[in-house]
């Protein structure tokens, strides 16, 4: 009997630069959504306490988006390496687009913004059926529902599942994050010093010159394509 080779476990960080191709604006860059609305108006538990009209439009518009957007090259590349590694991503971003690509194990650190969570039981959350959430939507106890998103201020209930993640990893990726923000950017720490780390992003980051590290200056849909064929010459001992 054959005994299958056990895949290596390629752990893998995105943010928002994996989506920006797929037409979603990422926080950061020129023109993107912190340059548009100020964070602490729309993405904190005190923003929805002054002005959740504010905050509920602002992940419409997003949900909105959403709604019309497909997978990028840069998804697919990453969901295809599921043929030739364990993958597990580990993503910052609330889009499905990872999931729609075909990725089977995708761990949201900061919330989906397809689903809605009930405001006085975190446990009850509901997928949204269209992009509009409105006050006045309730949850089953009848409490107002609130955009299933992890705001600034708020625990990260995912991060210790995605450390023990990182921790495991053979290889690790970054993809499309400025690592700006913790806990998400503190994944690096929990990885094996021996572990090879692909960094995917059309723009020079502070850790790109970590020696250990194979940055690849490329827009995600180019660079996850050139990160797989590396990945998978080495398997086979290219
Ligand atoms: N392909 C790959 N990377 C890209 C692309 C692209 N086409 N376009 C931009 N990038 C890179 C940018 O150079 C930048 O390094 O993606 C990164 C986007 O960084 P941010 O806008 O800071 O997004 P992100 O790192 O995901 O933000 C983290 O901050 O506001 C919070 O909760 C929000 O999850 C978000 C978190």
């Amino acid at each position: 009997m054959v005994v299958g080779v056990k895949m290596k476990k390629l752990v893998v960080l995105t943010g928002a630069g994996i989506s920006a191709e797929s037409g979603l604006k990422t926080f950061r860059d020129m023109g993107g959504l912190w340059e548009q609305y100020d964070v602490t108006e729309v993405a904190s538990p005190e923003a929805w306490r002054k002005n959740p009209e504010l905050v509920m439009r602002f992940y419409n518009e997003r949900r909105k988006v959403l709604f019309e957007a497909t997978p990028n090259a840069g998804h697919m590349a990453l969901a295809a390496l599921q043929e030739h590694f364990e993958v597990t991503v580990i993503t910052q971003n609330v889009d499905d687009l990872h999931e729609q690509a075909g990725s089977k194990s995708v761990v949201h650190l900061h919330g989906e913004l397809r689903k809605a969570q009930s405001t006085v039981d975190s446990r009850l959350v509901y997928t949204l059926k269209n992009w509009e959430l409105k006050m006045g939507d309730l949850c089953e106890k009848g409490s107002q529902l609130r955009p299933y998103i992890v705001w600034f201020g708020e625990p990260v209930p995912n991060m210790s599942m995605a450390a023990e993640l990182a921790k495991q990893a053979d290889i690790f990726a970054v993809i499309g994050t400025s690592l700006n923000v913790y806990p998400a950017a503190g994944l690096l720490d929990c990885i094996s010093r021996d572990v090879r780390v692909y960094l995917i992003d059309p723009n020079m980051l502070p850790v790109s010159a970590r020696k250990n590290f194979t940055f690849i200056k490329e827009y995600a849909s180019v660079g996850v394509s050139l990160m797989a064929k590396e990945l998978i010459d080495a398997l086979n001992g290219f």
